[in-house]
């Protein structure tokens, strides 16, 4: 099993998820080589539940990097779940079309590219910036 889907399975370990009990890590490695992790962490009002990819972005992006290559996922189900719709979008803004997506399938570690799990997107070029 791939180092990065490691981290995406350990990751989940720091879940807070006492509503839906479905634990969420995603791992994401920057362009030198670093890993950022993050577990998804829900609340009582439902709708500010951060999501794990939200998470790693947020880390990664507060310790200075802006560039990133491959980003893992997984659940506790180990059901292949990939980015929702607001994190992909959330990873448009620092990552480009080419960022390999691993999900975690178990026994199997199927690979996506962003720019195919949300085509036309909006991003920073849409603005003219
Ligand atoms: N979840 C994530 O952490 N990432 C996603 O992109 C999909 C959904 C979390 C949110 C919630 O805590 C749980 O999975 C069930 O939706
Ligand atoms: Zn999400």
């Amino acid at each position: 099993m791939e180092d990065l889907v490691e981290r995406a399975r350990s990751a989940q370990d720091d879940a807070h998820v006492p509503y839906s009990e479905y634990r969420v890590g995603a791992a994401l490695r920057t362009a030198d080589g670093t890993v950022f992790t993050g577990c998804n962490i829900e609340n009582a009002n439902y709708s500010n539940s951060l999501h794990a990819e939200e998470l790693a972005v947020g880390k990664a992006v507060e310790a200075g990097h802006r560039e990133f290559d491959r980003l893992a996922v997984s659940s506790s189900e180990r059901d292949g779940v990939t980015p929702c719709g607001m994190c992909r979008q959330t990873l448009v803004e620092f990552c480009h079309d080419d960022l390999v997506v691993v999900c975690d399938e178990g026994d199997a570690t199927p690979e996506y590219r962003l720019g195919d799990l949300l085509p036309d997107a909006i991003s920073a070029e849409t603005l003219g910036k």
